[in-house]
């Protein structure tokens, strides 16, 4: 080939290179851009409320029922031993209210004994709970949540922990 014929073919060559780089370099840029649009829309820090809460020294909790309107949770405490009942119906999550009953009666609840003194009305939808959650009556579609009660190690305080829900038979003795 001659050499007159040889410079538009390396024109065209460097050309097709250039359009190449061009178009690579551009489609880098966008999967770059789309990684970051993407990554601005989840946040660095969570604002959700943090799950386990610290509730005060166990002397603090009377015998029988406390309500905490904050957590939205009832503290049973039976001597030494606590538990905690949601409070939230498990209809469409309104405050449930507790009524004391007449006479506290001791039962066997997920093959563990459980002194009730009290049971649960939703003011809402009229669902009715017994004393250690089980729906009896109206639209709640199942039991209250029970959750996990510690004792802090720092400063002995009690401790519920919203995010772990635990069986009926569950108690912590202090
Ligand atoms: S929200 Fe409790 S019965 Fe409907």
């Amino acid at each position: 080939m001659s050499e007159a014929a040889q410079k538009p073919a390396q024109k065209n060559d460097r050309r097709d290179f250039l359009i190449k780089l061009g178009t690579g370099a551009g489609v880098c840029a966008l999967g770059v851009q789309a990684l970051a649009s993407a990554r601005s829309l989840m946040p660095n820090v969570s604002y959700d409320a943090p799950t386990t809460v610290k509730l005060g020294p166990p002397a603090e909790f009377p015998d029988g029922l406390k309500f905490l309107a904050d957590e939205r949770l009832f503290i049973f405490r039976d001597g030494n031993t606590f538990h905690a009942v949601s409070a939230v119906c498990t209809h469409l999550g309104c405050t449930v209210r507790a009524e004391a009953l007449p006479r506290p009666e001791t039962t066997t609840v997920a093959g563990a004994p459980l002194k009730l003194t009290h049971q649960f009305s939703c003011p809402c939808h009229g669902s009715r709970y017994a004393g250690d959650g089980t729906n009896i009556s109206g639209p709640a579609p199942k039991p209250l949540s029970w959750y996990r009660l510690s004792v802090a190690a720092d400063d002995g305080q009690l401790v519920v922990d919203l995010a772990a829900e635990v069986d009926r038979d569950f108690r912590l003795t202090v």
